[in-house]
């Protein structure tokens, strides 16, 4: 089973809708310069919900094949939810992705599991392809229990899914220590964890489910580590954020090879 690689830019509470504009436009540019072809390795941006539509906008027509999606969904469909998103909302955008469980929310807003899993079932209930984010903290890896920490959320994002749903989300392992620190987990890091969340997979749903989930790596990724990371057997991908605010960085590492 060949599995798309895909590269993904977070671009986080970053970017008015001006900025935005113009780091797609460049990225659009700098992609089609470096010969990206979509179908060999498959690129999305994750802006905020403001700057959706003005992303959808860039790229339609655009020949570039990029995707996009939310940063985060509500696990609720509509009503009384100041604040939130709903995935109805993020497809009727044309949106592809739904980031969810991100550390960010996870330790900010106090997301648990049970929430993590209900946006999981939301992302799907919408024909939108979860990006599951996982990933320990740094005293559970110095305690060595990184692995456990790790496949504990997997579960936990994974719990009351049949196998054929499972196929439709991609999981991102992001230690939370590498996390905006500069300080990226080496390949072997990456791959050590990202093994063991495709046997958790083939163990829990069958070889074909374990075969066709994208694993990504996120966490300090550079167009200086990405060919590395790549390389690894059960390595799928990135979950990029700040290299991704710069279009030709982001493009470096989209385009690996
Ligand atoms: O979601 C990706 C993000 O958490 C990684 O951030 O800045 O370490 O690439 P960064």
């Amino acid at each position: 089973m060949t599995r798309t690689p895909l590269i993904a830019g977070n671009w986080k509470m970053n970017l008015t809708y001006i900025e935005a504009q113009a780091l797609l436009e460049d990225l659009v540019e700098n992609l089609k310069e470096a010969g990206h072809k979509a179908d060999a390795v498959e690129v999305a941006v994750l802006p905020p919900f403001v700057d959706i539509r003005t992303v959808q906008t860039v790229l339609d027509g655009s020949g570039s094949g990029i995707a996009f999606g939310g940063q985060d969904i509500s696990e609720h469909e509509s009503g009384a939810y100041t604040g939130e998103v709903s995935g109805t909302m993020l497809k009727a955008l044309g949106a592809t992705y739904a980031a969810v469980g991100h550390s960010e929310r996870r330790q900010y807003h106090g997301e648990t599991e049970q929430v993590t899993n209900a946006k999981v079932k939301a992302a799907l209930a919408n024909e939108l392809s979860p990006i599951l984010c996982v990933g320990e903290p740094l005293e559970e890896r110095k305690a060595g229990k990184h692995v456990e920490y790790t496949l504990a959320q997997v579960e936990g994002g994974l719990e009351g899914l049949s196998a054929e749903e499972v196929k439709k989300v991609v999981i991102a392992y992001e230690p939370v220590w590498a996390i905006g620190t500069g300080e990226v987990a080496t390949s072997e890091d990456a791959q050590e964890v990202c093994h063991e969340i495709r046997d958790l997979l083939a163990t829990k749903f069958g070889d074909e489910v374990a075969d066709a989930v994208r694993v990504l790596y996120g966490g300090s990724v550079k167009s200086s580590s990405i060919v590395d990371l790549m390389q690894q057997a059960d390595v799928d991908g990135a979950l990029v954020g700040g290299a991704s605010l710069k279009a030709d960085e982001f493009a470096k590492i989209a385009t690996y090879n």
